[in-house]
């Protein structure tokens, strides 16, 4: 063992979640050796490399100063195992597609293989931490395998869920509004939760750093994240409405967020929100409730999904409706394809949903995006025929009929819009899932502008 360190702590899965929180902890924490591993060989060698896998402002500056001096990236899962003092785990835990659960709860197998190969490569005590967001009494199934083993090896779990968002992951991880950590209440439990504290009081304030029971710990992570949704979803549910009456959802947002029992975050309507952890979380919530018999609290839940995708599809119909019922062979441009700006990440982006109902009109679909056209393309790969990816802009919108706004990014609101209307069909119309452009100024120009949840800006 590398006696350089003072400890060697490992994190299994070198993703969004993973490799952000390492680097962190590596650049706050010189005395620990982290170590990354991954089954995914070409991450590793993209982490190595420095062309790093995933897009997160300040990640990279973080990674170069502390990669090859305590932060190290590995395919040998099972070395970094044997030599770990303490194992984060966070690897993907994606809805469960068949069986029991479908649809609703999270797909275990990769945690089960994860726990399944820890007790095999284990020589000594270990303390695996829980950072993946996972069903409550995940880590009672983690216990459970871990200690099926004959060797008089002792495993403590620990949860430990993370809060980050993604495209402001390092900001986050360096200044977060709380760290929570959760174990068992027992002796052993309390001095392994310790561990973790210890690790974030290199720079966590320890009125941030909230320990808990293992099951409140876990069922947390589900529940901020389920009532993050919560308050878009029922944003833009009012922006329908708005629609409707004249109503501006942005004056109404900014007036019911002015009181600071409701505050102000969170509020902003939207195409309808993505990313990997609100709606796999919700249902998960959901599957818990139902299995518990509490079908009332299930439905509750589940209907912030369903408005959710009410969103997503009313922004597809009001597309078609303003352009005269048929969209077959008109260009229609989407600005944007991530899940939210600053990432180019694009699980369950709106963008996808609204791709393939687009298609499905028969529409011709060019997709621009600063980050995500990777991703764009591994999504769409059913239909990549029918459609062109195009990273200027003003190129993809040449000939279009149509602009949708679908992620926020900074760019868009500062492009020259005489520009791309000169360049486009007539009449030409923007259809603004996020709110961030100059609707009056667009209309100035010519164009026909539909925002959500305000009254749309026409020439007929
Ligand atoms: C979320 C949680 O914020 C984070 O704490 C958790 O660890 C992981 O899940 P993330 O999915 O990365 O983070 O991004 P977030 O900023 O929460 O945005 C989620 C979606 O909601 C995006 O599609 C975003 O565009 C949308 N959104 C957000 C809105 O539509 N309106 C808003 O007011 C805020
Ligand atoms: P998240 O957003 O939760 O970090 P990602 O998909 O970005 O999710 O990252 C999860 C990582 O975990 C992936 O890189 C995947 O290859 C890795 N992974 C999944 N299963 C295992 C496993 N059994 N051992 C090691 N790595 C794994």
């Amino acid at each position: 063992m590398n006696r350089k360190f003072k400890k060697n702590i490992l994190c299994i899965g070198a993703g969004y979640v993973g490799g952000p929180t390492m680097a962190v902890i590596a650049a706050k924490c010189p005395e620990y050796k982290i170590t990354v591993v991954d089954i995914n060989e070409q991450k590793i060698n993209d982490w190595n490399s420095g062309n790093i896998p995933i897009f997160e402002p300040g990640l990279e500056e973080i990674v170069n100063q502390v990669k090859n001096k305590n932060l190290f990236f590995s395919t040998n899962i099972e070395k970094g195992i044997e030599q770990a003092d303490i194992i984060f785990v966070s690897v993907n835990t994606p809805t469960k597609t068949f069986g029991e659960g479908a649809g609703k709860t999270a797909d275990l197998q990769y945690w089960e293989k994860t726990a399944r190969s820890i007790l095999q490569a284990s020589r000594n005590d270990k303390v695996v931490v829980e950072k993946s967001t996972l069903p409550v009494k995940t880590a009672e199934a983690m216990e459970r395998i871990l200690n099926s083993g004959d060797d008089n090896i002792n495993f403590q779990v620990v949860s430990n869920p993370e809060f980050l968002a993604e495209g402001t992951a390092i900001q986050d991880l360096l200044n977060p509004d709380r760290v929570l950590i959760g174990s068992r209440e027992t002796p052993e439990g309390i001095k392994a939760r310790k561990q973790i504290v210890e690790i974030y009081r290199h720079w966590i304030p320890v009125h941030k750093i909230i320990t808990s029971n293992i099951w409140s710990s876990e069922l947390s992570k589900l529940v901020s994240n389920a009532f993050l949704a919560q308050r878009i979803s029922s944003i833009n549910s009012i922006s329908a409405l708005c629609e409707k009456t004249g109503a501006d959802v942005e004056e109404v947002a900014y007036s019911v967020g002015s009181d600071s029992r409701i505050g102000d975050k969170f509020l902003s309507a939207s195409v309808g929100f993505g990313g990997s952890c609100f709606k796999k979380d919700i249902l998960n919530l959901v599957y818990i409730c139902e299995s518990y018999g509490l079908y009332e609290v299930a439905e509750y839940w589940e209907n912030v999904v369903k408005i959710n995708e009410f969103q997503e599809q009313r922004f597809v119909r009001n597309i078609s409706k303003a352009m005269f019922n048929t969209i077959a062979n008109k260009k229609i441009t989407l600005f944007g394809f991530a899940f939210k700006a600053n990432t180019g990440d694009t699980r369950e982006s709106a963008a996808i949903y609204v791709t393939r109902e687009l298609l499905a009109e028969h529409a011709l679909v060019t997709i621009t995006d600063p980050q995500a056209l990777d991703n764009a393309k591994i999504d769409l790969k059913d239909h990549i025929q029918q459609l062109s990816f195009e990273s200027d802009p003003y190129q993809a919108a040449v000939g279009a009929h149509a602009i949708a706004v679908l992620t926020e990014w900074d760019v868009y609101p500062k492009l020259d819009y005489q520009r791309i209307f000169d360049s486009m069909e007539k009449p030409a119309f923007i259809f603004d899932g996020r709110n961030i452009l100059d609707h009056r100024k667009l209309f100035e120009i010519g164009f026909n502008v539909y925002p959500v949840g305000k009254p749309h800006l026409n020439h007929f």
